[in-house]
């Protein structure tokens, strides 16, 4: 079984304040399907230069954690400084999609993503051409484009113009290209017979009462630095969380990580079925509140 945890744990005696600023933390733990996403990537990116490189599409509801396992992806294969030749090399360049498909701002956040200065202004040809040699000079293998669904912001007219410079890049720079975002990203991509040709699609699905979902609660539990033996992977707990998340992996985890606390706060140290269905159980309001910075990927 490949589940775990990268998290680094607090001990169970440690204070509850301490556990409570623990179990808030932003962490990364993992579950098959996953894994499963961070080895396609990994394999892709080992794929030789060629004509025709193959794409693949992390598709998603939102909150499904496309993000994160990008995020997870580039830690994996960060950039590297090398004293010697001045150079820094970023075998993985990713960025966000802008508000609208607009090839002007594209290519701008490419190039910021690049380390480039903001040439919004610029001629965007030579933009372009930046981008072309900055990715050269990084050794750059693999980009990756999240929040892609953004591109239907625009009028079809746009969209079909976006789509042709996604067809161009992946073309010119000879290497995978990786798409994240929801469903409706797919049903776009699916419009430009030569993109779907090339793209591979990666389904995160909500989750369901299955086997996977059973070890994704039994990871989280490993991680929860409560005093008693927490045991939520059970049949009515798993029920009880799908019923209140939708089978949304974002939720399901504020959900865990709330009920955790109230354990600790009411000293009751343990995330029971009782307590993840408690109508006094206060949610955050998640969908609502967070939205990913832009940017967030060049730090
Ligand atoms: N593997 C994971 N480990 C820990 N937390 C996770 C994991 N996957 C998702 N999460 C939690 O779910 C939240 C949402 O994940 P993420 O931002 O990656 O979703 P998304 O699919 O990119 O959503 P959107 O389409 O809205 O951008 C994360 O901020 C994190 O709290
Ligand atoms: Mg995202």
């Amino acid at each position: 079984m490949r589940s775990g945890t990268g998290a680094k744990k607090v001990p169970r005696s440690a204070s509850d304040e301490a556990r409570i600023e623990f179990i808030r933390s932003d962490r990364w733990i993992n579950y098959e399907l996953a894994q499963d996403a961070v080895d396609r990537l990994t394999d892709l990116l080992t794929y030789p230069p060629r004509d025709r490189m193959p794409c693949l599409l992390i598709y998603g509801a939102t909150g499904m954690g496309k993000t994160k396992l990008i995020r997870k992806f580039l830690r994996q294969n960060p950039q590297k400084y090398d004293r010697a030749t001045g150079v820094t090399t970023m075998p993985v360049v990713a960025f966000q999609m802008p508000a609208s498909p607009d090839e002007d701002l594209f290519y701008n956040e490419l190039h910021r993503a690049l380390g480039g200065p903001d040439v919004r202004d610029s001629w965007q040809g030579r933009t372009k051409n930046r981008c072309r040699n900055l990715l050269h000079a990084a050794k750059t293998r693999m980009l990756v484009v999240d929040e892609i669904h953004s591109m239907l912001a625009g009028t079809a007219r746009a969209q079909k113009i976006f789509l042709n410079t996604l067809r161009f890049l992946a073309n010119d720079v000879r290497m995978p290209l990786v798409c994240a975002g929801t469903d409706e990203a797919r049903l776009a991509i699916l419009m430009d017979s030569q993109l779907a040709e090339r793209f591979d699609a990666f389904e995160l699905p909500r989750w369901r009462d299955d086997v996977q979902f059973g070890r994704l609660l039994a990871s989280i539990g490993e991680t929860l630095p409560l005093r008693k033996l927490t045991r939520f992977d059970t049949a009515s707990c798993r029920k009880a969380i799908l019923a209140r998340t939708n089978g949304v992996t974002n939720r399901i985890f504020r959900l865990i990580e709330t009920a955790a606390v109230q354990a600790i706060r009411d000293g009751s140290e343990a995330v029971t079925e009782e307590l993840l269905s408690a109508r006094t159980l206060e949610l955050p309001l998640v969908s609502m509140t967070r939205k990913s910075a832009l940017h967030a990927y060049a730090t």
